[in-house]
């Protein structure tokens, strides 16, 4: 981190769903200044302010100027979301770990890094038996932030964040389904099962709270959750909120993986028996934000939202 007299320097890489949710909660944090890398600047100009300024920069670039452009701030946030080919946080996580060297070259501070794993506990999921190679390189990359960042000058925090609350009511993802006559909810694997969804909005706040130093976060995987709760839950909320009549469907293991064998190509498909699996969600009390008393929105508050008429 700077010291008092400068202002902390934030490089924010992406501000597709996620990142855009970001920049109101980091840019209000005193003493900082945010810089969105992003490749199209035009694209986002309504983001820039006396504190947010725009860099066109593409993270599939040469890495030597990568890692030179890191080494410029003091906090690196990557938000460049799913759609990168394989191999592209990799090359990232090694660019951050050469740009925390460059920094020490040059009497620096440590580069705090967050890599992209906002998302579930990849060190329990692994690569889901091969389902999902992009999981696998989560995980690979946390071993190398675990064995190499100290070495190199960097500090990392991992946020886990289930999946976006958004995500679970999305009609592909198929869990929350709006008919005709009500509603169908399925559960995957079994009522029991459980999944842990966050607001992006609820994940900036709590971000920067962890940015500003509230809570122990160096060189740690850190849990947030808007909600956790089972599918019978889940389920129960839709109908009491909604007053209209909830079938419920249990999507078994068997079922899932029937499914995808049917269409093995198929993400969603790929992702539903991830799901089904471990490793995706995790009790509210041990949270940051349940730490630190930051109130976020839950599964009822969101259902109440986009379901009202
Ligand atoms: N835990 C979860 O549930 C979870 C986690 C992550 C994502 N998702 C899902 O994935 C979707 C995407 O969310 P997201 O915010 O992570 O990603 P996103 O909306 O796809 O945004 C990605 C951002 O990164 C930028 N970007 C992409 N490639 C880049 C490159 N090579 N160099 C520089 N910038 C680059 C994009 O900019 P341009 O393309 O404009 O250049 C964009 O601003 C969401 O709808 C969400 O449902 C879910």
């Amino acid at each position: 981190m700077s010291s008092p007299s400068q202002s902390h320097q934030i490089l924010l890489l992406g501000a597709g769903e996620l990142g855009t949710a970001f920049v109101p909660h980091l840019s209000s944090l005193p003493n900082t200044h945010l810089t969105i890398g992003i490749r199209t600047v035009s694209k986002y100009q309504h983001l820039a302010s006396s504190n947010v300024s725009l860099l066109s920069l593409d993270t599939s670039g040469p890495s030597i100027d990568l890692a030179e452009i890191f080494a410029a701030f003091d906090t690196v946030i990557s938000c460049t979301g799913f759609g990168q080919p394989l191999g592209t946080i990799t090359k990232l996580a090694k660019e951050i770990l050469q740009a925390g060297r460059i920094r020490r070259r040059r009497g620096a501070g440590k580069l705090w890094f967050f890599p992209w794993q906002w998302g579930v506990e990849y060190d329990v999921t692994g690569d889901a038996e091969g389902l999902m190679p992009l999981f696998g390189e989560q995980l690979e990359v946390r071993k190398r932030l675990r064995t190499d960042a100290a070495d190199s000058h960097v500090n990392w925090t991992i946020v886990s964040t289930g999946i976006f609350m958004s995500f679970l009511f999305e009609p592909f993802w198929g869990v929350v389904a709006k008919e005709e006559d009500g509603f169908t909810v399925r559960a995957l694997r079994s009522w029991e099962h459980k999944v842990t969804v966050t607001d992006v909005q609820d994940i900036g706040k709590t971000l920067a709270r962890i940015v500003a130093g509230d809570v122990d976060s160096q060189d740690r995987v850190l849990y947030v959750a808007g909600d956790t709760v089972s599918y019978a839950e889940l389920a129960d909320v839709v109908g009491r909120v909604t007053g209209q009549k909830v079938k419920r469907e249990e999507w078994t293991i068997q079922h899932l993986k029937d499914e995808l064998a049917r269409d093995p190509e198929d993400v969603i498909k790929k992702y539903r028996v991830v799901f089904a699996g471990d490793g995706v969600w995790w009790d509210k009390e041990g949270t940051v934000n349940y730490r630190l008393g930051i109130p976020v929105i839950d599964v009822e508050t969101y259902v109440r939202a986009l379901f009202s008429t």
